[in-house]
């Protein structure tokens, strides 16, 4: 049987990790968020004192980077760095290393890598448009702005309770920004996707409508 990789692209809270998930557990294939990827060689950065404006260093991380997913830990040069994916120093930098043309290339032999053979669902930013544009099923998630940053108020204000909500949604603004200007890869709608608004949907709903798709 041929391997298939159902691909989920999306802004930041759009629901795409959870929805990704749940979807992966009901079709029994593997999740990835390919975010993670990006992030864990951060945590590398930042442990090793690399600043994001050493090339050469930053790329070499990237390309030694060993990822394995086991009951949905995710590993990074056999260190189980799940916890801290989300650390607020990984968040703030994420966004600049994924824009360097050599870290998305290293990313992308590692996404290659960890799909083989596996049937995946995978979470991102350019993973219907750049990784794997020939798959079957390509769904973009989207949200109304508000909607994306009151869910991650919700999340955060359980760590740190001073934190504003107004804060939340000037970020994600950046964020949105910054991902959707870029030169690389930029965040886009895929050729071919289906595009789920899920503003007034919850996770259930928005797997549901997706499976619809999928077995249609
Ligand atoms: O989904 P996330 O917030 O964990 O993603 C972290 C950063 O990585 C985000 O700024 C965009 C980037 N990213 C990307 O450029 N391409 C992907 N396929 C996944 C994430």
């Amino acid at each position: 049987m041929e391997t298939d990789v159902i691909t989920i692209d999306g802004p930041t809270s759009s629901g795409k990790n959870s929805v990704g998930l749940l979807l992966s557990q009901k079709l029994r294939f593997q999740f990835i968020d390919s975010g993670s990827i990006y992030r864990a060689g951060c945590i590398f950065l930042l442990r090793n004192n690399i600043s994001p404006d050493s090339l050469q260093k930053v790329v070499d991380v990237y390309k030694n980077l060993d990822i394995k997913i086991r009951d949905q830990k995710f590993f990074a040069n056999g260190e189980d760095v799940t916890d801290n994916l989300h650390d607020p120093d990984v968040t703030k930098i994420v966004s600049a290393i994924s824009a360097i043309r050599q870290v998305r290339e290293a990313v992308k032999i590692i996404q290659y890598k960890i799909t083989e053979g596996k049937n995946t669902v995978m979470t991102g930013r350019d993973i219907g448009s750049e990784i794997f544009p020939k798959a079957v099923h390509k769904f973009y998630l989207t949200a109304d702005i508000k909607i994306r940053a009151q869910r991650r108020f919700e999340q955060l204000v359980k760590k740190d309770p001073t934190i504003k909500y107004e804060t939340v949604l000037k970020d994600m603004q950046e964020r949105d920004k910054k991902d959707t200007d870029r030169e690389v890869s930029p965040l886009r709608i895929p050729e071919g996707a289906i595009i789920i608004d899920n503003s007034n949907l919850d996770i259930e709903q928005t797997v549901e409508e997706m499976s619809k798709h999928i077995n249609a």
